[in-house]
């Protein structure tokens, strides 16, 4: 047991505490009584117009917010992780992502090595490959031009590149035909291949451990696809398959050439690797300069987060924002809804990056923890939402504080017609915001001359929290800034709570069981130790497959 104070024990929370059963004033009554609050409650980073007035907070709530993270010495820990220093407790590894984006003449140590030179020299090596694959000097087997590429990868290994690569469409090659494959469902990889010409097409095998049995089971379907269709000349894979991995050992087994391996190391977690060389599908459709844009981007808010003092810093602020509604509202979730059809795969990325982080319930020293930790993050992009789940949120019985991501132009290659569409897009963005707060009161819906027996339905309660986040344009370096936000904004939850948020335990006994189950399935062989209920589906899982 550890002499560290329990968090929730600590004077700054039941501070907190004491602040919430005090004073619950509405937004109405916090705007009316600020004008400055919208000016006040705004943080520029980077790219990002960072407003979060719309939050149920003042000066003191944020001051008191403030004290816990000081107490909890979550700038202490961001420290050591940009120092390298092993703060995945769990795992022995320091943490950093950060330094995949450092500049080239930065040192940044672990074990005494300096890990930036190695970090510029994959870097390096993908833009070389990422250009012989968009100049077609990297041919086939046969000789013809790379004109697909598949991503096979899970998870980390798949969400990040997968998610850029919607997000920067506008920047790709359209030339090349870009998909990721994921699910161990044969489907997955039937449908990303089914209409492409293998000669033309090229593997990117994304694999942290590379021992993941959904990535190594496509892989190799992927190889039998691409040699049934080429002749079966086994040399043909040096020349359609590479890997993104940390394990030599394993590519190489699998028959991977490490002459076609890129490599990232184990203080990159999965969920925070998509600017590594597992970013290599997105570098493929990007192109070199504008990954290295991205990159600029991350690191911007890399050095905001690292520097800026406590009432200025983004990511601090929008981690204790979540904090308050979690732990001092009951708030069981938190909404991210991107007003850019881009980001259509924005919120999925982020539930990895969060849910994988901070879904724990012990602390650091192994404790259980006796607070709530991280939020189920959901969300899709608006307008779409509006017309399906807003309803909840609106008039719902669910404190759902949410994030909303826009745009002040849409993407350049748009016809000037659809162009015209984006203020629409936005008006919507800004309507639904002011709608939260603000909502419309009873009086306000019988002044429209509705019936009374009507007023009740029609009435909105307001004062539901948003923070918007607005940026110019959907550019490379700003979808970098909006991820770093977000990845650090995870890590001061994570402080704040005291567990490790770099570990992912959580998701290893499905893993484990899927196996023991499958001999079941396949083989009809008994499995030891089946309880009755899951014994029983399978017994008419095999008996409906006949
Ligand atoms: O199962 C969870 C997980 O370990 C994630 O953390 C990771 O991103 C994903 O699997 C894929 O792992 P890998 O890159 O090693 O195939």
């Amino acid at each position: 047991m550890s002499d560290t104070p329990k968090l929730t024990q600590r004077p700054e929370w039941t501070a907190l505490q004491d602040h919430r059963d005090r004073s619950q004033p509405h937004l109405r009554e916090l705007f009316a009584a600020d004008p400055s609050r919208a000016e006040r409650y705004t943080v520029r980073v980077g790219d990002l117009h960072i407003d979060y007035s719309k939050h149920l907070v003042t000066d003191e709530t944020l001051a008191l917010l403030r004290d816990l993270a000081a107490a909890t010495d979550v700038f202490g820990l961001r420290d050591a992780m940009f120092r390298g220093e092993k703060i995945n407790l769990t795992e022995h590894r320091a943490v950093l992502h950060t330094a995949l984006r450092a500049p080239a003449d930065a040192v940044i140590e672990v074990d005494g090595e300096n890990v930036v030179p190695k970090v510029h020299a994959v870097l390096d090596r993908m833009s070389d490959f990422a250009g012989r694959v968009r100049s077609g000097e990297w041919t086939g087997h046969t000789g013809k031009r790379i004109k697909n590429v598949v991503n096979i990868g899970i998870g980390g290994s798949d969400l990040g590149p997968a998610m850029a690569y919607e997000a920067l469409r506008a920047f790709t090659d359209r030339d090349l035909t870009v998909r990721f494959v994921s699910n161990v469902d044969g489907a997955d990889l039937h449908e990303a291949t089914r209409d492409l010409d293998p000669a033309e097409t090229l593997f990117i095998v994304a694999s942290k451990t590379f021992t993941t049995i959904e990535t190594i089971t496509n892989a190799t379907s992927a190889r039998s696809w691409l040699l049934a269709g080429l002749g079966g000349d086994e040399k043909a894979v040096a020349k359609h398959f590479v890997a993104l991995s940390t394990n030599t050992e394993k590519v190489t087994e699998f028959g991977i050439d490490t002459a076609n391996m890129f490599e990232f190391w184990d203080w990159v977690g999965g969920r925070y690797s998509y600017d590594s060389a597992i970013g290599l599908s997105l570098m493929v459709a990007i192109g070199p300069d504008r990954f290295r844009e991205m990159l600029d981007g991350f690191r911007l808010v890399d050095e905001h987060f690292r520097t800026a003092p406590a009432e200025a810093n983004a990511p601090l602020i929008l981690g204790l924002l979540g904090i308050w509604y979690g732990n001092f509202h009951d708030a069981q979730t938190h909404a991210v809804l991107p007003y850019s059809h881009y980001l259509s795969k924005f919120t999925a990325y982020l539930q990895q990056l969060d849910m994988e982080s901070n879904g724990k319930s012990v602390q650091r020293d192994g404790e259980p923890v006796q607070w709530q930790t991280g939020p189920v993050v959901w969300g899709t992009p608006g307008t779409n939402g509006q017309h399906a789940y807003y309803q909840l949120i609106h008039q719902g019985t669910k404190l759902i504080p949410a994030d909303f991501i826009g745009f002040a132009r849409p993407v350049a290659e748009l016809s000037d017609d659809l162009k015209a569409q984006h203020d629409l897009l936005m008006a919507n963005f800004f309507a639904q915001t002011q709608a939260l707060a603000f909502g419309k009161s009873a009086e306000d819906v019988r002044a429209e001359g509705v019936a009374e027996e009507q007023v009740a339905h029609r009435t909105f309660h307001g004062n539901h929290p948003t923070t918007t986040i607005l940026a110019t344009e959907l550019t490379p370096s700003v979808l970098g800034q909006l991820i770093a936000l977000y990845e650090h904004k995870v890590f001061v939850q994570g402080a704040i709570w005291n567990i490790d948020s770099f570990d992912q335990w959580g998701v290893e006994l499905g893993k484990v069981l899927a196996k023991r189950v499958e001999p079941a399935l396949t083989e009809g062989a008994d499995v030891p130790g089946l309880d009755p209920s899951t014994a029983a589906l399978v017994a008419a899982y095999r008996t409906l497959r006949k």
